[in-house]
């Protein structure tokens, strides 16, 4: 993993907690509705899950609590450490095992899994050759009929959530969204994290493509957060029992709508081998 970006990754995750975030603002939604969307396809456990960079765990130990078999891997030694730690609170449903790694290049054998999770990788691969690789390695450790779930961040999403978070403003972010609308190249040079880490921003139907590209068949493509990552007050939604229900309601109903597509910060695009 020897390229630049790879480098401005690392230091990124070495100074941003991954492992809370899923737990803080709309990325409760992100967490509520990737694990929704996982569910909707995933085949009763027992199943074989690889979770390719899976981070800290949050999904992976999650899916092992509900008697899979999952191996989590991640090139980024903390988050490693991380989810190790999250694995041993779980001692009746540990992870099977977790290692660093390379989505490039999977440490399994061919036809040993029913699904991949490529939640992080596809858009942290910035060229479209690497993120074919990474995608042919999941069909190759896939069994027939397996799934994968592959996580893009919309190409929209600087706009977007530089207007609703108040720095659209910024005079050095103003460089990183040209680029972003115009290539989905998005690069962070400033040190800023707010401003994320170097990464792709694909279109929907990029996302798909790539999957289609590298063998699958394409179940869904579908928005994660939708339009809910803008609401004005998010807490208030979320923390409304009643308020959460009509909010997932609504976004599920235009989950699928071409012409909202890029309007959501995640966008998954799940394939079947
Ligand atoms: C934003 S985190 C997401 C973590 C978790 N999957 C989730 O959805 O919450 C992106 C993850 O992708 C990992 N990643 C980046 N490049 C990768 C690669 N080439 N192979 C495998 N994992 C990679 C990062 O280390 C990081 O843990």
């Amino acid at each position: 993993m020897a390229d630049t970006s790879v480098h401005e990754m690392m230091r990124y995750y070495t100074a941003a907690d991954e492992a809370s975030r899923l737990g803080t603002g709309w990325f409760q939604l992100e967490y509520a509705r990737t694990q929704e969307l996982i569910l909707r396809h995933l085949p009763p456990a027992p199943t074989t899950i690889l979770d390719v960079g899976g981070g800290a765990g949050a999904y992976a130990c999650w899916l092992a609590s509900l008697g899979h078999e999952v191996h989590l891997i991640d090139p980024v030694p903390n988050h490693v450490e991380q989810a190790r730690a999250s694995s041993t609170q779980q001692p009746n449903h540990p992870l099977t095992s977790a290692t660093l790694g390379d989505a490039r290049e999977l440490p399994h054998s061919s036809q040993s899994a029913d699904a991949v999770l490529l939640l992080g990788p596809l858009y942290h691969l910035t060229k479209r050759d690497d993120r074919l690789t990474a995608l042919r390695e999941a069909h190759r450790v896939l069994r027939d009929g397996g799934l994968v779930w592959g996580a893009g961040i919309s190409r929209f999403a600087s706009l977007l959530d530089s207007l609703s978070n108040g720095f659209f403003d910024q005079p050095e972010f103003a460089p990183i969204l040209e680029r972003d609308l115009a290539e989905g190249q998005h690069r962070n040079p400033t040190g800023n994290l707010n401003y994320f880490t170097d990464a792709f921003f694909h279109l929907p139907d990029e996302l798909a493509g790539e999957l289609t590209d590298a063998g699958f068949d394409l179940v869904e493509l579908v928005a994660v957060e939708g339009s809910g990552w803008l609401a004005r007050d998010f807490a208030h939604l979320w923390n409304v029992p009643q308020q959460r229900e009509r909010l997932l309601a609504a976004l599920r109903k235009v989950e699928h709508e071409p012409a909202l597509l890029g309007a959501s910060s995640h966008i998954l695009a799940i394939g079947r081998k």
